[in-house]
């Protein structure tokens, strides 16, 4: 008998939880679920969560992915000089194109380049940025499937808007090394392109505690010249002088690898005095309760009309897609052109190595020039937009290199 009784109890203990559940979710939605799971707090909601959250589904429900910013372009497979170049590297394993921020865990645990540790999280999960934040730089050499495990979110409020998500849209810079690498030029850039470019930038990882790290310590380091000035008198714990990502098998070259210096080309460009990466990625939109927001779905301009009709106010009637896409062709056809020599650099450098007939010193000299080549080719190739943030810098990129490539190949003939 008291066996049945308990039975009952829990069956209908069981009913009640389903339909509060399904009450709650009937109510909040499946974006406002979205949104309490991403609100970045990271502690337990309390009610003001809840009301602030349920007033800010519209926020939210841009940030979901959707075909726009889904796809993977393999750019080993696009452009295949990239693997000889990039050999002994994590990249020339699997170097796929970036997606939408709703990916970025999914994404970081299923590349194929090795990552032992867990500062390759950095700019992948609040949960990271909070532990930084909490704990110390000491979290940046533990294991990486160790703390991924506990990771909870994608790119989320936290990131940009700091714990409290409900100080109206506040921005908040919360990876601390940006203010450590800007110094005094951190207050002068504006916050709409400072948060993007805590994560939108060129970096390395301090040799001695493996902490994320921008290579300048204000804007005007930002130059290709001057960040390659940087790593190559950057002191190394065992007293050596000068950064290396990897020495590449067979050149014997001490190569480095940039990262996406969408940040810094930005700021060397024509719209860095006029605009912010929020006008030209996020849309402002209307709520159907007439609030004015900014779209959280960060996109290509171009694939965005609401955004296309601000370019307007400065650049008349000109036709930007295919203004941009006149760019972009420019510098990738460039690209292609550059990164095949530069292919075919290493493997003459290479054979020149096997073949013995050089000095290491005449090899050294080449080697540098290698160095410098491979430098200025991937500061332009690994930034996103594709010469549209920046022609001018894209070409002076490739410029440079092919200039150390002709310069290389002279003395190796
Ligand atoms: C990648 C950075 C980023 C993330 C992540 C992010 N925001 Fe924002 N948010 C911005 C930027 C940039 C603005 C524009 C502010 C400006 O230019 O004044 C903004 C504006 C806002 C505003 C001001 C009102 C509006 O929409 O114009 C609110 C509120 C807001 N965000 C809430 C949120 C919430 C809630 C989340 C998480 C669901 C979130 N944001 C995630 C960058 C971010
Ligand atoms: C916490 C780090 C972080 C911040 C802050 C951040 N991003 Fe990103 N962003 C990323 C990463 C990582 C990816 C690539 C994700 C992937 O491929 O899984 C990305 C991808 C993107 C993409 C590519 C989408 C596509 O379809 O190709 C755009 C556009 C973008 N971010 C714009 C912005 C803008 C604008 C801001 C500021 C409002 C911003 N991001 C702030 C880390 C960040
Ligand atoms: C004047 C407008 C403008 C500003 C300001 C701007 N961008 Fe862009 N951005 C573009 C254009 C145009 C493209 C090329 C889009 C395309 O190829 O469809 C682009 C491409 C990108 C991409 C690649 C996205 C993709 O879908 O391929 C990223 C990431 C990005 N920008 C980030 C930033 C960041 C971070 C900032 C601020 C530091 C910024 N942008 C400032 C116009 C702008
Ligand atoms: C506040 C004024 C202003 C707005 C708004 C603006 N631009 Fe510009 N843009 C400029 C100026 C100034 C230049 C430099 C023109 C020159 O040197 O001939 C420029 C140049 C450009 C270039 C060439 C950059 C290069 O380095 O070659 C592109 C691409 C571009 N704009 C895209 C856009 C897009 C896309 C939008 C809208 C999303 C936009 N701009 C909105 C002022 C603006």
């Amino acid at each position: 008998m008291m066996d049945r009784k308990k039975t009952i109890k829990i069956v209908v203990a069981i009913v009640i939880i389903c339909a509060v559940l399904a009450v709650l979710g009937g109510i909040f939605g499946p974006d406002i679920m979205y949104h309490l799971k991403n609100r970045g707090a990271l502690g337990p909601l309390t009610r003001e969560d809840i009301d602030y959250v349920t007033s800010m589904s519209y926020v939210s429900s841009t940030m979901h992915a959707n075909d726009r910013n889904s796809y993977i372009t393999d750019y080993l497979e696009q452009d295949p000089y990239l693997v000889n170049i990039y050999q002994g590297f994590g990249f020339a394993k699997e170097y796929g194109s970036a997606r939408g921020h709703e990916y970025t865990l999914e994404d970081v645990a299923a590349t194929a380049r090795p990552h032992a540790l867990a500062n390759c999280l950095t700019c992948k999960t609040p949960n990271f940025t909070k532990l930084v934040n909490e704990l110390g730089v000491s979290v940046y050499t533990m294991d990486f499937n160790e703390v991924y495990a506990s990771m909870e979110q994608n790119i989320s409020c936290y990131n940009c808007h700091g714990t409290s998500a409900r100080n109206g849209g506040q921005l908040v810079i919360t990876h601390s090394y940006v203010a450590t690498a800007l110094g005094d030029d951190y207050a002068g850039i504006e916050l709409s392109t400072l948060t993007c470019g805590q994560c939108h930038i060129e970096y390395y990882f301090t040799p001695s505690d493996k902490e994320t790290m921008m290579p300048y310590s204000d804007v005007e380091g930002m130059t290709p010249e001057a960040i390659l000035a940087y790593y190559d008198t950057m002191v190394m714990p065992d007293g050596s002088v000068g950064y290396y990502d990897w020495i590449q098998p067979g050149t014997g070259t001490k190569q480095l690898k940039a990262q996406h210096p969408e940040l810094e080309t930005f700021l060397q460009g024509k719209h860095a005095k006029l605009l912010n990466c929020a006008d030209c990625h996020m849309a402002i939109e209307m709520a159907d309760d007439g609030t004015v927001y900014y779209s959280h779905y960060l996109e290509s301009p171009l694939s965005n009309p609401t955004i296309l009709s601000t370019c307007v106010q400065c650049h008349g009637d000109t036709d930007m897609a295919s203004m941009v896409k006149r760019i972009q062709d420019r510098i990738t056809d460039k690209e292609t052109e550059v990164g095949n020599k530069l292919s075919r650099l290493k493997d003459e450098l290479t054979a020149a190595v096997a073949a013995g007939t050089k000095t290491e010193a005449e090899l050294d000299v080449i080697r540098r020039l290698h160095r410098e080549a491979q430098w200025f080719f991937d500061f332009c190739y690994v930034e996103n937009s594709e010469g549209a943030h920046n022609s001018e810098l894209s070409t002076h990129c490739l410029e440079v290199a092919e200039a150390r490539i002709e310069e290389a190949m002279m003395l190796l003939t």
